[in-house]
């Protein structure tokens, strides 16, 4: 048979479907055909090819994923249909007078409510015209959003086109633009690491990253979407169910918690059920949404001015507790910024004693208008850092205060007279002037909310907290130290910024004490491995503000050696993946001044790598080939984005969720326990970091990566599900 080339044309349609197809099966189905590296590479040529021929530009390409670097401000759009709330309640009473008014407003006819889950993102509705995304827009301010349509083509788990062909031609569909919570915990870690400003919980990342006006920001930061309402003038089917069942198969993520009920007592159980189970979810549920599920009923039933009289949100309880602030404390960080610090009675939250809590800023605390002495709501936000969220205004001694989360076992706190530990009850908390470290005026600059230290050369904290970041896991790695060596170290006058540490020797850390030998020599040793790190990782470890880790990786392979970048524009930075104005202002400030410039020479001198090195033969095998490998807890070689590298360079896959594909988890401390249950579930073998590398040959040994066969034999896997 003769086969005749493909055109180019031919080529870029095909390439699209191809790329459509697979990201669908990676970011809906949770389950990839092909590794990264093929999808990748196809990606690349599909790139090239359209470049090649502009006159083929789609924009709905899945080259388009990528989000562009050029700032764009959002135009206004009206909705075509209003973007309406919904009533909302955190009693049962509620649900069941709801329930009886529908059972009333239909005449006592039978009917069905369709139980969903409530995610707790930020809403956004999408329309599609002959099975393309033509436009995404913002619940605004329900008439009319933002027109964020850039932003959203980058979404992986968003269709770009249509699978099938039983859609309308014309469609909107609604649903939730959320931020998982691993997502969402890997970028508060990166942004504490770059001492920026954490967002409170998932929903504000989701939607600070939706407004984003720089839409490859939007493509980093890894947003999904569940949609949970069709509206269009031809529905395929005459209930909620089953077009959403339909939407589901024309490639939009619908959570298969939906259900359908028939009796009060059924919605009542759906309730309970995901009160609990909601922990497990890779994303933010803040109740569960109950709607009529026959379209003719809803529009009998129809609206009140604001909300469907057909529907109705059941909020849980967010976890809460009253508690009396002691004191606030102020922290200063490596880069000089001022935290201040609730310190509070103890308390019960969620499961552990809470007693301090960030206080963000001096604005923050104005707002709440704190004073010593008040008693206050603390909450877990986003479930994981504590925050003051409010005070119990006109609390009186006497006064019963029953907090929300009285549920939880939260015990009242008795009260105090203020006078103890040096309190003074009633004063309001003010900001101080000048740093409570070294004295410094403090500063406060232009758009910022946060006040510094500007004495970054001599303010002890600041030099500690550099040191600190420069010998940490992700830069340098130098575990033989840690804080409190720093600590003492930097007491002693051994050190004061980093290049020191590269100039110690045994004796200077002994001071003559022989019994301190053996550990001191540890250090040494471990500060000159640390000469072996790669570039990008040095560069992170100079602590350059903003400068997180992705970014001075991103940095360090696209200008491959300092003195590359020394010498760049600004306009070379800001075409890094990741770098806009401020990081780019940030590094050439860097480099502009003398003593950060005398740091990195003397550095470079004890000859630390400042370019990158080409990856040795050794260090890539295919010996992971066709693995699909979860990574889950921490680890102490490598950090959790190291292995996602070695894997692929050893030619397996990371997988972000355990599924029945899943080869084995690479399993670090404090694995989920919802995580070891899955894998427990599906058979899947968990191997520890020291198996992992032995499988690689790192430290000599020879382990295979394990097969079906030798799944059961693993001790690891049986201590690690018996803590
Ligand atoms: S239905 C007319 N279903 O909750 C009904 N909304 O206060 C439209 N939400 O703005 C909404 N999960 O952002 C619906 N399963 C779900 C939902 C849900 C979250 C949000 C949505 C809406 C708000 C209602």
């Amino acid at each position: 048979m003769i086969t005749t080339p493909m055109t180019d044309q031919e080529q870029i349609l095909a390439l699209r479907s191809e790329l459509h197809q697979h990201n669908y099966n990676y970011y809906v189905k949770n389950a990839p055909t092909i590794s990264d590296r093929e999808f990748d590479e196809k990606m690349h040529l599909l790139m090239q090819l359209e470049e090649q021929h502009p006159e083929l530009y789609d924009a709905n390409s899945p080259s388009q994923r990528v989000g562009s670097d050029l700032n764009h401000e959002f135009t206004q759009v009206r909705h075509r249909y209003p973007m309406l709330s919904l009533a909302n309640t955190y009693n049962r009473d509620d649900v069941q007078a709801f329930y009886d008014r529908v059972s009333q407003g239909l005449g006592g006819e039978p009917f069905d409510i369709c139980c969903e889950l409530k995610f707790d993102g930020l809403s956004i509705s999408l329309i599609y015209e002959h099975g393309k995304l033509v436009r995404a827009v913002t619940r605004g301010d329900g008439e009319q959003g933002d027109d964020v349509t850039a932003n959203v083509k980058t979404i992986r788990s968003i269709p770009l086109v249509l699978n099938g062909g039983d859609w309308p031609d014309n469609f909107e569909i609604r649903g939730e633009v959320l931020m998982p919570w691993q997502s969402f915990e890997e970028l508060n870690r990166q942004r504490e690491q770059a001492e920026e400003p954490l967002f409170a919980n998932p929903r504000n990342a989701a939607s600070g990253t939706l407004k984003s006006k720089n839409s490859a920001v939007v493509a980093q930061r890894k947003l999904d979407a569940y949609f949970y309402y069709l509206l269009g003038t031809e529905l395929p089917t005459d209930n909620h169910y089953d077009n959403l069942q339909r939407v589901a198969a024309w490639g939009f993520k619908v959570s298969d918690a939906m259900r359908t009920v028939s009796t009060l007592e059924e919605v009542m159980d759906y309730i309970d059920y995901w009160d609990h189970e909601r922990s497990h979810m890779p994303v933010a549920t803040d109740g569960i949404v109950l709607k009529v599920n026959s379209i003719a009923q809803q529009q009998r039933l129809g609206y009140t001015a604001k909300t469907p009289r057909w529907a109705i949100a059941y909020k849980f309880q967010a976890e809460r507790a009253l508690t009396r602030l002691n004191e606030v404390t102020y922290q200063v960080g490596r880069t000089g910024a001022i935290t201040p610090v609730a310190n509070m009675e103890p308390v019960l939250l969620s499961g552990t004693i809470v007693k301090r809590a960030s206080l963000h800023n001096e604005d923050y605390i104005r707002t709440l208008d704190l004073h010593v002495g008040d008693m206050v709501y603390v909450e877990k936000a986003g479930e994981i850092i504590p925050q003051v969220v409010g005070k119990a205004e006109g609390f009186a001694s006497s006064s019963p205060v029953v907090a929300p989360s009285a549920r939880a076992g939260v015990k009242e706190p008795r009260e105090r007279s203020g006078k103890e530990e040096g309190s003074a009850p009633g004063e309001p908390v003010s900001f101080p002037k000048t740093c409570p470290e070294c004295g410094a005026t403090l500063v406060r600059y232009e758009g910022e909310a946060a006040h510094y230290c500007p004495n970054d050369a001599c303010c002890p904290p600041q030099i500690k907290g550099r040191i600190e970041h420069f010998i940490s896991r992700d830069a340098m790695n130098i575990d033989s130290l840690g804080p409190e060596t720093v600590a003492d170290y930097y007491e002693r006058g051994l050190i004061h910024n980093v290049a020191d540490l590269y100039e110690l020797t045994v004796a200077d850390i002994t001071g003559g004490n022989a019994s301190r030998e053996r550990s001191a020599q540890r250090v040494v040793d471990g500060i000159a491995a640390s000469r072996q790190v790669p570039f990008g990782r040095v560069l992170y470890a100079l602590g350059i503000r903003f400068v997180g880790k992705v970014t001075a990786k991103a940095i360090a392979r696209h200008f491959g050696s300092f003195d590359q970048l020394v010498s760049s524009s600004s306009d070379e930075l800001l075409a890094v993946d990741g770098v806009g104005e401020v990081i780019a202002q940030s590094v050439k400030s860097y480099f502009s001044q003398p003593a950060n410039m005398d740091i990195v020479n003397r550095l470079r001198n004890y000859g630390l790598q400042f370019e990158n090195r080409e990856v040795a033969d050794s260090q890539t095998s295919k010996v992971l080939d066709g693995k699909s490998i979860v990574i889950s807890g921490t680890f102490a070689h490598h950090s959790r984005e190291e292995y996602k590298e070695i894997i692929e360079a050893h030619g397996g896959k990371n997988v972000s969720s355990i599924s029945a594909k899943t080869s084995f988890v690479l399993a670090g401390d404090n694995m989920g326990p919802s995580k070891q249950e899955k894998a427990r579930q599906l058979g899947i073998s968990l191997v520890n970091e020291s198996e992992f590398l032995a499988m690689l040959g790192e430290s000599g040994g020879k382990a295979q990566p394990p097969t079906s066969e030798t799944k059961e034999a693993q001790p690891t896997q049986l201590d690690l599900f018996d803590m």
